[in-house]
């Protein structure tokens, strides 16, 4: 990054929805670091092209013993400031305000009214739909403040010094369920910092090559790569960066899709230049499996697995002191629960749980990015299209898509149908228009009739969803006369089933995967 590259500082306390705010100012084209309230005033200010700061939201009361705090070189910076919920608290209280604990959480949507003449507020209508996740509130102005924006139930749900440019929203700007909270964002950027907007995503990849060269001192680079765009891209983005250091190791755990294996080895050779190397953990993985129900476990399982075979391959091959992984933000999102309100929906294996004795480290560039950010990366990174446009495929493979216990039997029954589903969407053009894809083996044995007799076989469930990152779904609206060509399809076809469901559920409540 060029010294005099302009940037917004997000001082992170914690919140679920940090990534969010960073992931706005991304798509506005404005380049964020996000780093802890305790960080030193020499990692911070002082930088060149620093435009302003926005303070998260976060778990913590003010009020609660060693609450964080503001950092400590905030009062000798005197640029833009926006503080977001917990960040606007604090700024009150930075002021001379006053913060009351709330006896219950505000939690949902609320209506705004906009005060006029706000900058920060600039061309938003005069009232509009916020959302709000706060206990705690706003009662008292900070010296020079003045309202901005109440509701119903909050006098101050926004302050505004306009002179000294600092704001405080108790509002989620950065949420999809701020419908304007993206004009919100904008305006403290172009409005309030002045900032340009010249960032784009070649800087995001010359950004995350430099990084990972940085890292990278000693030593060669363990890549596992699943096929999937998570890990193309990451396997790109280190070839790029320290080109024959890199060791590029494709897994077959015996649960992948049918031909997944060759398709993945053959692709790899001929559109990326990188030749693979296989470890068949087939018998391993399967043989560890057996009678294991919980979806938990069936994913410690693996992930350990995983953890041992790469380990043992390292060994063979001495010299190898990294392991890069495809980690997307909601990856470590819905896998970690640091006390705060997002608490663990599923441990993805790739996040956290690496044992101590593995003594690689860990390079995870796209850690904080989602997915559409990363299909964007590697269109730029020239990776091709068949390999890019493929639908998200969980780590522990269809261990998670055969409910209950996994066997040989099993898998082949659900590779069969998934891959007829999947053959019958792409036919039909639907399987770019939906997000993810795949079949489902049920572990209940219906009543049926085949011929003239009575059949007692597997119930296979299909799942279509479509969403953005992956965070919310919702089931998507396929097409009539496909669901029954693909039902008629597994039923006449696949010897074992007979009886085809199709999952209406959104995320939440549901999740997107059964298990
Ligand atoms: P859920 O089921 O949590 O899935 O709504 C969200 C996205 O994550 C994928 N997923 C996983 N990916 N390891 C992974 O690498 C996992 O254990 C895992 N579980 C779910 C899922 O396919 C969807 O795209």
């Amino acid at each position: 990054m060029a010294a005099e590259t302009e940037w917004i500082l997000i001082v992170d306390y914690g919140g679920q929805y940090t990534q969010l705010i960073a992931r706005r100012l991304r798509e506005a084209r404005v380049f964020c670091r996000i780093l802890p309230s305790t960080c030193a005033a020499g990692e911070t200010i002082g930088r060149d092209g620093l435009m302003g700061v926005i303070l998260s939201g976060g778990p913590s009361s003010v009020f609660v013993p060693h609450a964080p705090n503001l950092p400590a070189w905030f009062s000798s910076y005197d640029g833009p400031v926006l503080g977001i919920c917990y960040g606007m608290q604090l700024l009150a209280l930075h002021g001379g305000g006053e913060v009351k604990a709330g006896r219950e959480m505000e939690y949902g949507p609320a209506r705004l009214r906009l005060r006029p003449d706000i900058p920060l507020f600039e061309s938003l209508p005069g009232e509009m739909t916020v959302w709000m996740s706060h206990g705690d509130r706003v009662v008292r102005l900070p010296d020079r403040f003045r309202v901005a924006a109440s509701t119903d139930d909050l006098e101050i749900a926004a302050f505004a010094d306009t002179l000294a440019k600092r704001y405080g929203v108790q509002f989620h700007p950065e949420v999809a369920h701020t419908p304007k909270g993206e004009t919100v964002l904008r305006n403290f950027l172009f409005a309030v910092c002045g900032c340009a907007g010249d960032w784009t995503s070649e800087h995001v990849a010359e950004m995350k090559i430099a990084a990972v060269r940085e890292k990278v001192v000693a030593g060669d680079v363990l890549c596992g790569v699943s096929g999937g765009v998570d890990s193309s891209v990451t396997a790109r983005l280190v070839h790029e960066a320290v080109g024959k250091r890199l060791h590029a190791v494709f897994v077959d755990n015996g649960l992948l899709r049918l031909g997944e294996r060759r398709w993945v080895l053959e692709t790899f050779r001929e559109a990326m230049g990188i030749d693979l190397e296989l470890i068949d953990g087939t018998d391993l993985f399967l043989r560890r499996l057996e009678g294991i129900v919980d979806p938990e476990e069936k994913r410690r399982i693996i992930g350990c697995a995983f953890v041992e075979l790469f380990q043992e391959w390292a060994r063979e091959k001495g010299n190898i002191s990294y392991l890069a992984q495809g980690t997307l933000y909601p990856d470590v999102i819905e896998s970690v629960s640091a006390g705060g309100p997002s608490a663990t929906i599923k441990t993805h294996h790739n996040v956290g749980g690496l044992p101590d004795t593995l003594r690689l480290e860990l390079v995870e560039p796209l850690r904080d990015l989602f997915k559409d950010e990363v299909r964007a990366l590697g269109r730029m990174l020239g990776i091709p299209g068949r390999l890019l446009d493929r639908h998200p495929f969980p780590g522990p493979g269809l261990a998670v898509r055969v409910i209950g216990a996994v066997s040989r039997e099993s898998l082949e029954i659900l590779r069969v149908c998934d891959d007829l589903f999947i053959r019958e969407l792409r036919d039909s053009g639907w399987y770019r228009k939906v997000w993810q894809a795949f079949a489902v083996l049920l572990p209940v044995d219906s009543v049926g009739v085949r011929g003239d007799r009575r059949s007692y076989e597997k119930v296979v469930a299909l799942r279509a969803v479509s969403s953005v990152d992956g965070m919310t779904a919702d089931w998507s609206r396929l097409p009539d006369d496909l669901l029954s060509r693909v039902s008629t399809r597994i039923l006449n076809e696949v010897p074992g089933v007979n009886r085809v469901v199709y999952d209406i559920s959104s995320k939440p409540p549901s999740t997107i995967e059964w298990e």
